[in-house]
């Protein structure tokens, strides 16, 4: 049985020494070592080194991925890039540069000495400067929303070289956070929450990237070019993203406005569930999707008694699949949570919530987690086209120009799919906020990632790639309880999308196929 548990966190191995394995590769290795297209993992200067290679060329960068540190030389390499196996982030083999998200900062990059039939591993190499501003950029960028959209778009803006005033405007007081840990190991008390910052404040300082936080915008004059903040103050932009995210549903049942009951989005909201738990030892989650799962869970690490509330029969079934649905039910059970399926809650009290089959569940703690609703209200009044999201072209501008939109309320022609799509995912929300920045400068590039997702249960991590809305068939193959498994979603003769535990490799390479089959 293979039970890896991957690093789920960054800070899992912040500070800590990295572990070298393989070769010295400062004293050289044979070429015929390394065949075109494969990795070799080694070392050199106590550092653990990636050497690839793409024909006759060979690259040397860090192994490690910057986002929380999955190892590069299980990944993929890709015309010049190397892919991290768990989340996919990218990297440029010949500037370490983090191509695409998660990852926000480059792997550095070495040396390489080739001796007839020897390669070897050199001194580590500065960091390649930014490129110029290109000509005409724009005189101001506002970002609204400092969210995984927003927060990306003004580091890529910077990274791109672009020099002109930027400004972030976010509604929370906290830093941009690391938003998918909120109800993973922040919640369940294994990350403290100096990790949770995806810059500290000095990074925004120092890539002049005027921050304005606890500032929530009321409208968008997009006449006048103009957002106006809560309390009147107003901000001139040439061009805007619009990356306001999305807001919990809410549900309005007697005492669901009780002061023990929570909805989780954002920081406060998660600390506010941890102060509760100091006191609490039951706890009821209403909703078995993804958040309401990962919060089961995080509250389980930290011993309260945990029962969940869902409607449908099995949890995750809509998006999983019954068969992944049910085993992900059985791996929650097995930590001891409770089910309450196919049926509602319809009262809430200080120390119950009484169901509609008239069962009454003991709670001090109860968790709303029945789905997002995206923060459309700015755009819709603005006067830009929405459908159930901002609807965007390919390259994420809105139907007006000088506007982009990006993240969870951007609804965009996703090439993979053929369909117009919205997605609530961490990693193509960033990507977007990338795209969106560069054609904020200027240079017209789709945005054709296909899509990508994580979640984690306990020691169980999915990776979901592509979009199935609904699908004709199911085909699973491995075991889940060996956490070696692939659910392929199929549509006709189509593979729409594929979920797979522990299973990098294939999910990399699945999501390859699907960007040369859209070409
Ligand atoms: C607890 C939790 C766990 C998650 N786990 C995962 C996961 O494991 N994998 C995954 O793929 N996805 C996960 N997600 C989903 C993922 O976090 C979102 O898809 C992603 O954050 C969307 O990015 P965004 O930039 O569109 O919105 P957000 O990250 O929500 O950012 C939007 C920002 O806009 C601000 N804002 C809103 N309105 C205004 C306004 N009027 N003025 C100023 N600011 C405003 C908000 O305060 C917010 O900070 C999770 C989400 C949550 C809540
Ligand atoms: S650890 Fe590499 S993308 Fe997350």
């Amino acid at each position: 049985m293979r039970y890896v548990v991957r690093a789920s966190f960054k800070g899992n191995l912040m500070g800590e020494k990295q572990k070298l394995s393989g070769p010295d590769l400062s004293k050289g290795v044979a070429l015929s070592r390394l065949a075109d297209g494969k990795m070799l993992l080694g070392q050199a200067g106590g550092e653990a080194v990636l050497l690839a290679r793409c024909g006759e060329e060979f690259f040397a960068v860090g192994a490690t991925c910057t986002h929380y540190s999955g190892p590069l030389s299980e990944g993929l390499l890709v015309d010049g890039t190397v892919r991290c196996p768990w989340h996919h982030a990218c990297f440029d083999l010949r500037t370490g540069a983090p191509l695409r998200a998660p990852a926000l900062t480059p792997v550095p990059c070495y040396e390489v000495v080739r001796q007839r039939d020897r390669v070897r591993v050199g001194k580590r190499l500065p960091e390649p400067k930014l490129p110029a501003s290109a000509d005409g950029a724009p005189v101001r960028i506002v970002i609204l929303g400092a969210g995984a959209a927003g927060h990306c778009a003004a580091e890529t803006l910077r990274r791109e070289g672009y020099r002109g005033q930027l400004v972030l405007i976010g509604a929370d007081s906290d830093l941009p956070v690391d938003r998918p840990n909120l109800s993973k190991d922040y919640l369940a008390g294994t990350a403290p929450e100096e990790w949770m910052p995806l810059r500290p404040r000095e990074f925004f300082d120092e890539n002049r990237i005027e921050l304005v936080l606890g500032a929530r915008a009321i409208s968008v004059d997009t006449a006048r070019k103009q957002v106006i903040l809560e309390g009147g103050r107003g901000y001139g932009y040439d061009r805007l993203l619009l990356a306001t995210g999305a807001d919990p549903v809410r549900l309005d049942l007697p005492g669901s406005d009780l002061p023990h009951v929570h909805y989780l989005r954002s920081l406060g909201h998660s600390r506010a569930i941890i102060a509760a738990t100091a006191t609490a030892r039951r706890a009821v989650v209403i909703g078995s999707s993804f958040i309401g799962l990962e919060v089961a869970a995080s509250l389980r690490a930290r011993k309260l008694e945990v029962h969940v509330v869902g409607p449908d029969a099995v949890p995750l079934a809509k998006v999983m699949g019954p068969e992944l649905g049910a085993y992900i039910r059985n791996v929650h059970e097995e930590h001891g949570v409770v089910f309450h399926l196919g049926t509602r809650p319809r009262i809430i009290d200080a120390k119950s919530v009484t169901l509609d089959n008239g069962e009454r569940v003991p709670a001090e703690l109860v968790v709303i987690g029945v789905g997002v609703r995206p923060e459309l209200s700015l755009a819709e009044k603005a006067g830009l086209a929405v459908d159930r999201g901002v609807l965007v072209d390919e390259y994420l501008q809105t139907s007006v120009a000088d506007v982009f939109a990006a993240g969870d309320i951007a609804r965009w022609p996703d090439r993979h799919s053929g369909e117009r799509i919205r997605v609530e995912h961490w990693v193509v929300a960033q990507r977007q906020g990338q795209t969106a920045a560069r054609n904020m400068l200027g240079r017209r590039e789709k945005f054709d990632a296909v899509p990508f997702f994580w979640s984690a249960h306990y020691d169980v991590g999915i990776n979901y790639v592509g979009h199935a809305g609904t699908w004709d068939r199911i085909e699973v193959e491995g075991s889940f309880d060996e956490h070696n498994a692939a659910v392929r979603f199929i549509s006709g003769e189509k593979t729409l999308a594929l979920a797979t535990i522990y299973r990098d490799q294939e999910s990399l390479q699945f999501e390859r196929q699907l960007e040369l089959s859209a070409t």
